[in-house]
Formats: C-alpha cells, structure tokens, sequence
C-alpha cells in the first residue's frame, strides 16, 4: 500500500555547519519541504549577518531541492524591539537554551528571572515571533524536564499571546501542560517516539542513541505516542537531527544527539500504519505546523512511501544514522 505526505516539514533540524552542512543537508531537502534550523554553530547564531550568512551557506548546500530553511536566532535577553523589527523578515522562531545544557549552548539563559526577559519576550509577542525552548534545568538527569514544567508555566502566564513551543519533549508531565496553556504547544522526535531509557543504556551502551534530553520511562514514551498518533493538533513533528561524526559519538565523552534525517519518513509511516491513520500522519507531520506557525510558507513537495523494504546504511559519511545497518518496512518510492 502506498502513503503520500504533502509538504513534510521538520520543525527542530540541526544542520551544522561546512563540510558536516555539505553532507547532511541534502538529506533533508530532497524528500522535507522544509526545516526548522538550530542557532546553536560555535559561535551560536546572534546577529543579522550570521543569520542571512547561514541561510545562504544552507542554500548552496541544498542546491536546486524546493526546501526552505526556516532560520532562527539563538535566544539572548538583550535582543530589542528595533532589531527584532529589522530582523523579522528573515527569521521565523527564536531558540532558546538554559546555559550549558546541551551541545554549544554555553552562552544560554540561566536564573529565568522573568523581567530580565521581558523586554525581549514581550517584543517577540508584539511581533509574533515564536519562542521555541529546550525545556531542561540542571537538576538530575530525569527530572530535567518535569521540573522545567514549572518555567513553561511561568513564561505562559506572563507571556499569553506569545507562541511558546516545548522543544523535543519526552515526558508525560510535558504532555499534560500542553492542555492547561493555550499558548503552549510541542515538538516530538522520531526517536523518542520510538525509544526508552533502556534502549541507549539497558544493556550494552548505544552512543547513537544518547542525546539530550535523554530518552525517559515506557509511560513518557505511550504519552508522547498517545498526542502524536491521535494528531493533536499542538504537536507537530521536529526531528533533533543532530549529526556529529563517529568518533565523537564512540568516545568517552560521547556528543548528544541521534542522527535521524535520512530516516525519519519511513520509520514515522510504519509507526503510523501500525498504531494510526494517514490523516494524522500528515496533521503531524505537516499541518499542525502550519498552523502552529502561522508566518511559514512552505514550498509544496509529496512524498510517497511504499510497503518495501529500506536498509539503512551503515553510515552517511562520518555519520552513523539511527537503525544504522537495519531494514525498515517502508521506503519513499516517489518525491514529487
Ligand atoms: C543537539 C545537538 O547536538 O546540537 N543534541 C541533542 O542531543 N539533541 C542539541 C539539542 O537539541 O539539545
Ligand atoms: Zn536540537
């Protein structure tokens, strides 16, 4: 049986940047009709210039797909009205890190005193721009996320006709505050519908499954499938594809971060076809977001996949992919 997805977008893509930009941006823009792309280079992205900068770099890198790389800002307190006027154009979501709690985020937001932010976030309301958030404190490893739930509120009430977007949540507290805002909405990855804690550490230790934040409990997994699979309409699909190469995830040190680009359509299709419908396969994958965000044009793209086996490679370049080696039941037989 075959399944068309009109415009996939992934709203939570890192693209990174030269050669690893080289690589793996083509694997998104041949079969997404476009991407929510990540601040966080070294340095993060802050500036007007650095911003049309890496559009333009994503561009080249992307050659001749019909793929729009939606950009954004990496969040700092200190940003005005006037800039965010002069920038708006360009920029469609800012991103926001607490500091230090994940991959290049060092120069992030930390106290959450809520007037240090106003002034930015009240000028990002005025301008309808969307905030989106890596929901995590620096408490243990588990809890980051529940315990965030608390600042989600806080920026909720303080800030209700700002879009506020939970960043790849994998909670079941999470999932319950999406209901109690109306101004609070969600992204959820395709790995952490599809894992557990103990799949990255139950038994030998999967690098290319450890990313931030990390995978949690069996019943934070059935709440994150339970609001994706009936196509509730604030949850949209926002793979973290967050490529680093091989040898920095099979270190002692091992970078955060699951490499799933490539192979996200398929795995999300035969999730859907065991567990849902195609309908909201596509309400998740495409238009929730569209109606999320309401200042996206998305360049019109369909995908169709087909009950045929795929196996995944081994590696795209120097990047080892989730399911890396293994056979998918669904592969994309057309993108038109
Ligand atoms: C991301 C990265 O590598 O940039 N890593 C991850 O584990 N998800 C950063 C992020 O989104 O937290
Ligand atoms: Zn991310």
């Amino acid at each position: 049986m075959a399944i068309t997805i009109d415009a996939p977008l992934d709203m939570h893509l890192h693209l990174r940047d030269k050669e690893m930009l080289k690589r793996v941006a083509p694997l998104s823009s041949d079969s997404f009709s476009g991407a929510i792309i990540m601040p966080n280079l070294v340095p993060p992205i802050t500036t007007k210039e650095e911003l049309i900068s890496y559009k333009n770099r994503i561009k080249e890198a992307i050659g001749e797909d019909n793929f729009t790389p939606y950009m954004t800002l990496f969040f700092k307190p200190t940003y005005t009205k006037e800039f965010l006027e002069s920038i708006k154009d360009e920029l469609t979501a800012i991103k926001l890190y607490p500091a230090g709690i994940t991959t290049n985020s060092e120069g992030g937001v930390s106290g959450f005193n809520v007037e240090e932010l106003r002034p930015t976030l009240e000028a990002m309301s005025e301008l309808e721009i969307p905030l989106c958030i890596h929901g995590e404190t620096n408490g243990f490893v588990m809890d980051r996320e529940a315990q965030f739930v608390s600042i989600y509120e806080m920026l909720a009430t303080n800030f209700p006709k700002l879009t506020i977007i939970m960043e790849h949540i994998t909670t079941k507290e999470s999932v319950e505050a999406l209901d109690r805002f109306e101004n609070l909405y969600a992204t959820i990855t395709l790995h952490h519908l599809m894992i557990t804690l103990d799949d990255v550490a139950g038994g030998m230790l999967q690098p290319h499954l450890f990313c931030k934040p990390i995978a949690k409990r069996p019943e934070d997994r059935d709440a994150l499938r339970r609001v994706a699979l009936s196509g509730h309409p604030k949850v949209m699909f926002g793979s973290d594809s967050a490529p680093h190469p091989q040898d920095a995830k099979e270190s002692c040190g091992c970078a955060a971060g699951v490499f799933t680009a490539p192979i996200a359509l398929q795995v999300l299709t035969q999730l859907f076809m065991e567990h849902s419908t195609p309908e909201n396969l596509q309400a998740f994958i495409s238009d929730n977001a569209q109606k999320i965000y309401k200042n996206i044009t998305v360049p019109r793209k369909s995908v169709v996949l087909e009950e045929k086996p795929f196996t995944v490679p081994d590696k795209y370049g120097t990047v080892v992919p989730m399911y890396a080696g293994e056979k998918l039941k669904y592969s994309i037989r057309e993108i038109k």
